[in-house]
C-alpha cells in the first residue's frame, strides 16, 4: 500500500487564506501587521528562506521589510538594528535569520530581541513560557509540524511521537509543544539524538516519527513500523549535475522506500517547509491582533 502524501503546500495555502481574512479585519481597524527580517551575509539557503518570508507576507497583505547586512558587519551594528526594530511600532514581530556569521554571538542577538516581538519564539523568556504552557509566540517549524498533523487528520493526541533531533529550533521546542495538556497535543514523546544508543529500537515504536537531524537518509524504511506517520523536517542539499542549480533538496528520510510502508509521509520539498513560513506569518498576525486588543 502506498502512503498518503501529506502536502504541506496545500495545508499552508489553506492557513494563508484564513490569515488573509484576519489581516483584512485588522486593516479595517487601520492596522497593518508588520514583519521585520534581518539577514547578515548571503548564505544561499538563508537567502531562499528570507525570500519565501517576504513573498508570503505580500501574499497575505502584511508589511514586510528585510534588512540586509554584509557578512562582515560588526555584532554591534546588528544589535543596533535589533534595538531599532524593538522600538519601531511598524513591526509587530521580527526575526534575525540563522545561522549568523561566526563573529556574531547568536545568543547575544536573540537575548536582545524584545520577547513581545520575537516572531520566531526563540527568546529564553518565550522558551520558558512554552515549557510552562503559557501563551507565547510558538517556534515556527514545531508549530507548523503540529498544524500539519492535526489538519491532515493525524492528531498526535494519545500517540507515541518519536522526535529524532534535539536542536533549539526544532527538536526541543517540538517535544515541549507535543507534551502540552491541550487539544491537538497531549502526546507521549521520546526524543532521540546523537547520544541515543540504539536508534531503530526507538523509531520502530513510533506512531508518528519526526526526523529533524539534518542528515540525508538518516531514517530508512527498516527503521519504522508499518502504518507509521512520518514527518520529515530535514532540508539537505545534495549535489545533482542533472538539476539546473547543481543540487536538489532531500529530507532526512528515505522517502521512496518509506512511502511503501508508512501510513502517511511528508515530501521534501513541499512538506514542512511551506508550513514553517506560514506559521511565522501567523505569529506576526497574532501579535498585531494582541496589540489591537483583539486577543487576550
Ligand atoms: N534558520 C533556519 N530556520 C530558522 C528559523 O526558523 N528562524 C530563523 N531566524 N532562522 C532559521
Amino acid at each position: 500500500m502506498s502512503a498518503k502524501i501529506i502536502k504541506g503546500i496545500e495545508v499552508a495555502a489553506l492557513v494563508r487564506e484564513e490569515l488573509k481574512i484576519r489581516v483584512q479585519k485588522l486593516k479595517e481597524k487601520g492596522i497593518t501587521p508588520g514583519l521585520g527580517v534581518v539577514l547578515v551575509g548571503e548564505d544561499p539557503a538563508s537567502v531562499s528562506y528570507v525570500t519565501a518570508k517576504a513573498k508570503g507576507s505580500a501574499e497575505i497583505g502584511i508589511f514586510e521589510q528585510t534588512i540586509n547586512f554584509p557578512a562582515d558587519t560588526p555584532e554591534e551594528e546588528v544589535l543596533k538594528a535589533v534595538d531599532r526594530l524593538n522600538k519601531d511600532p511598524k513591526f509587530n514581530g521580527f526575526l534575525v535569520q540563522l545561522p549568523l556569521p561566526k563573529h556574531i554571538s547568536t545568543d547575544k542577538i536573540i537575548n536582545f530581541i524584545s520577547p513581545e516581538k520575537d516572531a520566531d519564539g526563540f527568546h529564553p523568556v518565550n522558551v520558558g513560557k512554552l515549557l510552562r504552557g503559557e501563551p507565547c509566540p510558538l517556534p515556527c517549524t514545531p508549530y507548523g509540524v503540529l498544524q500539519l498533523l492535526v489538519r491532515s487528520g493525524y492528531s498526535p493526541e494519545g500517540k507515541h511521537v518519536v522526535v529524532c533531533g534535539r536542536s533549539n529550533i526544532v527538536g526541543k521546542p517540538l517535544a515541549a509543544l507535543l507534551i502540552q495538556k491541550k487539544k491537538g497535543a497531549n502526546a507521549t514523546v521520546t526524543v532521540c539524538h546523537t547520544g541515543t544508543k540504539d536508534l531503530p529500537y526507538f523509531t520502530k515504536q513510533a506512531d508518528i516519527l519526526v526526523a529533524a537531524m539534518g542528515v540525508p537518509k538518516a531514517i530508512t524504511a527498516d527503521m519504522i513500523r508499518e502504518g507509521c506517520v512520518v514527518i520529515d523536517v530535514g532540508v539537505n542539499r545534495v549535489p545533482d549535475p542533472t538539476a539546473t542549480k547543481g543540487f536538489r533538496l532531500v529530507g532526512d528520510c528515505d522517502f521512496e522506500a518509506m512511502k511503501e510502508k508508512a501510513e502517511a509521509i511528508t515530501p521534501v520539498p513541499g512538506g514542512v517547509g511551506p508550513m514553517t513560513v506560514t506559521m511565522l506569518l501567523m505569529n506576526t498576525v497574532e501579535s498585531a491582533e494582541r496589540t489591537a486588543g483583539l486577543l487576550k
